[in-house]
């Protein structure tokens, strides 16, 4: 639970297929994250939130949204000052599952620091949290400079618990003081 001074943080997990590896290394940035007082962070899984293809009759930035499910999920995002986003690399891209779920709700997004942690086969995820971050631009969202890009990430799981080298520790603490500083 945030204290009234805490700013939220929602740890968005973009994939949502079984068998995904999204949650273990989430999982590992909210158990890190955790650690500090100045933030609070919870997990947001997209495959909880369970969205259907964009199905909004309106363009979202008017702000009249039709469907219970986009209501619902607008006012999840709404509960948050800023994000980190857990992104996996499909065929050099972010996946379709986080673009659904950013394409349906627009002010809830607005004016809200992002941060980026990408995984995947030889490159990381580079590609797909370069992607995401000019996406973001449209939506006016601040994405922070510093990512975290973890290369082979299936290596790093076993028992669904992903176990970080010391240079990504480092290379998440480096993100989250990147994150935090947007609120001072
Ligand atoms: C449809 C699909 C496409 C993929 N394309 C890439 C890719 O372009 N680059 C890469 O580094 N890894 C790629 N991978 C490997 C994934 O990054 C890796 O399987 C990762 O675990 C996927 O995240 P998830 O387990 O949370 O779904 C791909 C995997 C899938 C399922």
């Amino acid at each position: 639970m945030a204290s009234p001074t805490q700013k939220k943080i929602g740890i968005i997990i973009g994939s949502t297929r079984p068998n995904r590896i999204g949650p273990s290394i989430a999982k590992w940035v909210l158990q890190e994250a955790s650690k500090r007082q100045d933030l609070a962070f919870e997990l947001i899984d997209l495959a909880e939130i369970n969205l259907p293809m964009f199905d909004e009759p309106r363009v979202p930035a008017m702000g009249q949204y039709e469907h219970e499910h986009t209501k619902r999920w607008a006012a999840v995002v709404a509960k948050y000052d800023g994000f980190i986003f857990v992104t996996p690399e499909y065929n050099y891209g972010y996946p379709a599952s986080l673009k659904n779920a950013i394409d349906f709700i627009y002010k809830e997004w607005n004016g809200k620091p992002a941060a980026f942690v990408g995984y995947g086969a030889a490159a990381g995820g580079i590609r797909a949290v370069i992607q995401l971050k000019q996406l973001l631009f449209i939506l006016k969202m601040l994405p922070v400079y510093v990512d975290v890009i973890i290369p082979n990430a299936n290596a790093q799981v076993t028992d669904g618990r992903f176990k970080a080298e010391e240079a990504q520790n480092q290379a998440l603490t480096a993100l989250l003081d990147d994150l935090a500083a947007r609120f001072s």
